[in-house]
């Protein structure tokens, strides 16, 4: 099959697109207003992207009946900072629960249940339990491209990865043990995988 993004016209019950680029990492977001009002939300737009310094990037886009803009976008372009915890196996219940709509107000730690931990170098604590966190300054967002944006915006964070945080208990013989680490991705439509299995494969010389 073949289908014009522009028409849509895949003739499928649901848009095939986010299950086409799989799997994705799911970064959990933490930010701070300039009030310090706490945010947690998780984005599978999120993906490592870059190497000295390493850079990492996570994509929060709206609806303009919702009022466009995340808290994860307003409180980062505020406060310049975020921590990516890395959602699990473990903690997926949590995940899914931080997700929900809720006002700016409204602490989504409390809400999943969970608790937080101070990072070192940035203001927004880590969510407690995740075993990997990133400790991230803003670099730049940049607005996407949107058919419509009086109806639906997209943007993409980019920030600069300065304190990397591994729990001892995911790392054997000196590497992050995935089958330890267990992180959850985002497949299409309700759908999510774990890291289960792996291969190894050289690079060429
Ligand atoms: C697994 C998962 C992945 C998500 N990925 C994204 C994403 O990449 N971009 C986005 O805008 N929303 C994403 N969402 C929805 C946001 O988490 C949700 O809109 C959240 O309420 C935003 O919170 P905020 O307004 O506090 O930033 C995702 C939700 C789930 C459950």
């Amino acid at each position: 099959m073949f289908y014009e993004t522009a028409r849509n016209d895949h003739g499928l019950p649901h848009d095939p697109f986010k299950s086409c680029v799989v799997p994705r990492p799911i970064g959990w977001i933490t930010t701070v207003d300039r009030a310090g009002v706490l945010n947690l939300a998780p984005f599978s737009y999120f993906n490592a992207c870059g190497d000295h310094p390493p850079q990492v990037m996570y994509a929060p886009s709206g609806r303009h009946a919702e009022g466009g803009v995340k808290d994860s976008l307003q409180n980062v372009q505020e406060t310049g900072e975020f921590v990516a915890s890395l959602a699990t196996w473990e903690q997926r219940e949590a995940m899914r629960i931080s997700s929900s709509h809720v006002l700016r107000s409204v602490d989504e730690f409390a809400l999943a249940g969970l608790e937080t931990e101070p990072a070192r170098l940035v203001r927004p604590p880590r969510v407690k339990g995740a075993p990997i966190h990133l400790e991230c300054r803003l670099s730049r967002v940049v607005e996407l491209l949107a058919d419509d944006p009086s109806r639906f915006r997209n943007w993409i964070v980019l920030g600069r990865v300065v304190g990397v945080h591994i729990d001892d208990s995911v790392i054997t013989g000196g590497r992050v043990d995935q089958s330890k680490f267990r992180p959850i991705a985002r497949l299409g439509y309700a759908d999510y995988t774990t890291v289960d299995s792996h291969f190894e494969m050289p690079f060429p010389d």
